[in-house]
C-alpha cells in the first residue's frame, strides 16, 4: 500500500532498503493534481521496475513571475488516493524548504534547445525544471525515471542534462495520454470553463490534420498558416507557437517533411496555457 514521505532522508531510507532486497526502482516526477496521463507513466514504470516512486512537488523555480505558481492546484490527499489505487508504493512530497533550504545557491543552465518553443515564451523555465529534476534524480537515484511526451521539449532537455552530467539513471519517454475527444490530459485543463473545454479539442484536431497532410508530402507552410487561423478562430489567444521541428534535434523544418518530425503547439485559452504535439512520420 502507498507510503508517503516528506524528507530526502526518509526517501533515501526507503530506497536503500529496496536496494538491499535487490529490487529495481522507478521514479515518476510530477507536480501533483494527478490525472490518467500521470498514471499512464506509473503503469509504464512497472515494465522496468519492482517499486514505483511518484514525487509530488510544485517547483517554484520553473514558474515565471507572471505564471500560475500560486494558483497551481495542490491536491495531495486526492493524489494519494489516485496513487494508492494505481498500486504506487511510495509518494515523495517534499516542502519547498526541504528542496530549497536557506543558503541554496546552485543553478543549472542548458544551452541551445531551451531558447525555442516553450523556452522562448517561458524564460528560465527549463533551467528551473532541470534544477529540480536533477535534484529529484540524485535524491532517489532510481534505475529509471519516466517522463511524458506531452512535454516533449522537457523530455529532450532532461535526456540532454542527464547525459551531460553522467547521472546514472535511464530516462524513458511515455506516449501522450488523451481524453476521448483527443485533448491531451493536463493538470491545467481544470482551469477551463465548460465551453472552453469543448473548444480545447481544436488543438488536437489541428495537429492531427497537419501531421496527416505533412506525412503525405504537402509543403508545411500553408498547413501551419491554416492551422494558426483555425486555432485563433476557436478563441485561443495568444498562440505562442505552431511549428514543425525535427523529432530528435528540434531543428525547425521547412517545405516537405522527409524525416521523423513533430508538430508542436502552445496557446492560451482563458486562464489555461495549453501545449500539445504530434508525431509526423513521412510515408
Ligand atoms: P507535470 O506537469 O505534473 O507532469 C509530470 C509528468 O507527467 C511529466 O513527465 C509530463 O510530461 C507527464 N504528463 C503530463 N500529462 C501527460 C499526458 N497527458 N500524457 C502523458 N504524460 C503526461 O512536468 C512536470 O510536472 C514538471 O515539469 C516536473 C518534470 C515534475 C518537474 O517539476
Amino acid at each position: 500500500s502507498l507510503h508517503t514521505v516528506h524528507t530526502v532522508a526518509d526517501l533515501r531510507a526507503q530506497v536503500s532498503s529496496w536496494r538491499a532486497e535487490g529490487l529495481k526502482i522507478a521514479l515518476v516526477p510530477t507536480m501533483g493534481a494527478l490525472h490518467q496521463g500521470h498514471i499512464s507513466l506509473t503503469t509504464l514504470a512497472r515494465q522496468f521496475a519492482d517499486r514505483v516512486i511518484v514525487s509530488v512537488f510544485v517547483n517554484p523555480t520553473q514558474f515565471g513571475p507572471t505564471e500560475d505558481f500560486a494558483a497551481y492546484p495542490r491536491t495531495l490527499p486526492a493524489d494519494q488516493v489516485i496513487l494508492q489505487d494505481a498500486g504506487v508504493e511510495l509518494c515523495f512530497a517534499p516542502t519547498v524548504e526541504e528542496m530549497y533550504p536557506s543558503g541554496f545557491a546552485t543553478r543549472l543552465h542548458i544551452d541551445n534547445m531551451t531558447d525555442m518553443l516553450c523556452g522562448a515564451s517561458r524564460p528560465g523555465h527549463f533551467d528551473g525544471m532541470a534544477q529540480v529534476v536533477s535534484k529529484l534524480l540524485l535524491q532517489a537515484l532510481p534505475d529509471v525515471a519516466l517522463f511524458g511526451e506531452k512535454d516533449y521539449q522537457q523530455l529532450m532537455v532532461i535526456k540532454r542534462f542527464v547525459t551531460d552530467l553522467n547521472i546514472p539513471v535511464s530516462i524513458i519517454g511515455g506516449p501522450i495520454h488523451r481524453e476521448q475527444d483527443g485533448l491531451a490530459m493536463s493538470s491545467r485543463n481544470r482551469y477551463l470553463s465548460a465551453h472552453e473545454r469543448q473548444t480545447a479539442t481544436t488543438l488536437y484536431q489541428v495537429l492531427t490534420a497537419i501531421a496527416d497532410r505533412a506525412a503525405r508530402g504537402d509543403a508545411i507552410e500553408p498547413l501551419l498558416e491554416t492551422g494558426r487561423q483555425q486555432i485563433a478562430a476557436a478563441g485561443f489567444t495568444p498562440i505562442d507557437y505552431l511549428e514543425i521541428r525535427d523529432a530528435e534535434t528540434l531543428d525547425l523544418m521547412q517545405g516537405i517533411i522527409n524525416r521523423p518530425a513533430r508538430v508542436f503547439v502552445a496557446a492560451r485559452l482563458g486562464k489555461a496555457r495549453l501545449i500539445d504535439n504530434f508525431a509526423i512520420t513521412p510515408h
